[in-house]
């Protein structure tokens, strides 16, 4: 897969080689990198995706956990390829996707209750080449059955209805909620099973337009997603 991206710095995601269309012109996609011009001039590159570039491009169907959280669950849990990862619901699989990354070729699991958002998942799963993601289409606040976990990941409404103590001593259980209100019953609830809060934190990013004399903040940035309370067993 290609990604082409414009003067403007807009990114397009090329599944075939050929003719591609954008609004500056037509350009050839072919097994080359580099610099190339549409027909009408305009100057375009033209590299290989990766997986971050894909991932951005792959569909959202509820709400997805965007790279900056989902690097940072992986960052301050320390899972790697020995590790056992759960997570609840798959949603569009972004989360998902990004944890089966890092513990390749293990499996992780993934709990989703609605048959139209497996769906969804398994198409961006495809796209990005992810093949070790076990769906289970389950509700987890009744059905989880894996033990020892290392991370438990939970990206659902009401996470203090998930059976955390599954989760191993020394594990994370992780929840990503929009609500501060969400944030206070779950680290109550944690609390309450034996469970340090290492940490809750709110990830915002600034980006910034750098170029010339220019050097400011982007006018346009990303708002609020959500907060992330990392729960580990302890006990
Ligand atoms: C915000 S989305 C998850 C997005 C996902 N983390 C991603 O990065 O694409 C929440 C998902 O949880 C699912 N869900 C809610 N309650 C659930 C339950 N009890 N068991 C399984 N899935 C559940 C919903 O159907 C929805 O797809």
């Amino acid at each position: 897969m290609k990604l082409l991206i414009d003067f403007l710095g807009k990114k397009y995601l090329v599944k075939k080689k050929g003719k591609f269309s954008t609004k500056h012109g037509e350009v050839s996609v072919d097994s080359k990198n580099g610099k190339t011009k549409s027909h009408l001039g305009k100057d375009f590159y033209q590299i290989d995706a990766n997986f971050s570039d894909i991932l951005n491009k792959c569909k959202r169907g509820p709400q997805a956990v965007l790279l900056k959280d989902s690097a940072l669950i992986a960052a301050f849990t320390g899972i790697g390829k020995n590790s056992k990862v759960v997570d609840a619901g798959t949603g569009s699989g972004w989360l998902a996707a990004y944890l089966a990354k890092i513990v390749f070729p293990k499996k992780i699991v993934s709990y989703e209750k609605r048959k139209e958002f497996i769906k969804i998942a398994k198409k961006n799963f495809e796209l990005l080449g992810i093949k070790n993601v076990q769906i289970k289409n389950a509700d987890v606040y009744s059905e989880l059955n894996e033990r020892n976990i290392d991370l438990l990941a939970l990206d659902l409404p009401e996470p203090w209805k998930v059976d955390i103590l599954r989760v191993k001593i020394g594990g994370y259980a992780v929840a990503y909620l929009p609500q501060m209100t969400q944030v206070v019953k779950f680290v109550n609830f944690a609390e309450e099973k034996g469970f340090l809060i290492e940490h809750v934190i709110e990830n915002p990013i600034k980006e910034w337009k750098v170029k010339g004399d220019i050097a400011r903040p982007k006018f346009q940035q990303l708002g609020h997603t959500a907060f992330l309370v990392f729960a580990r067993r302890v006990e």
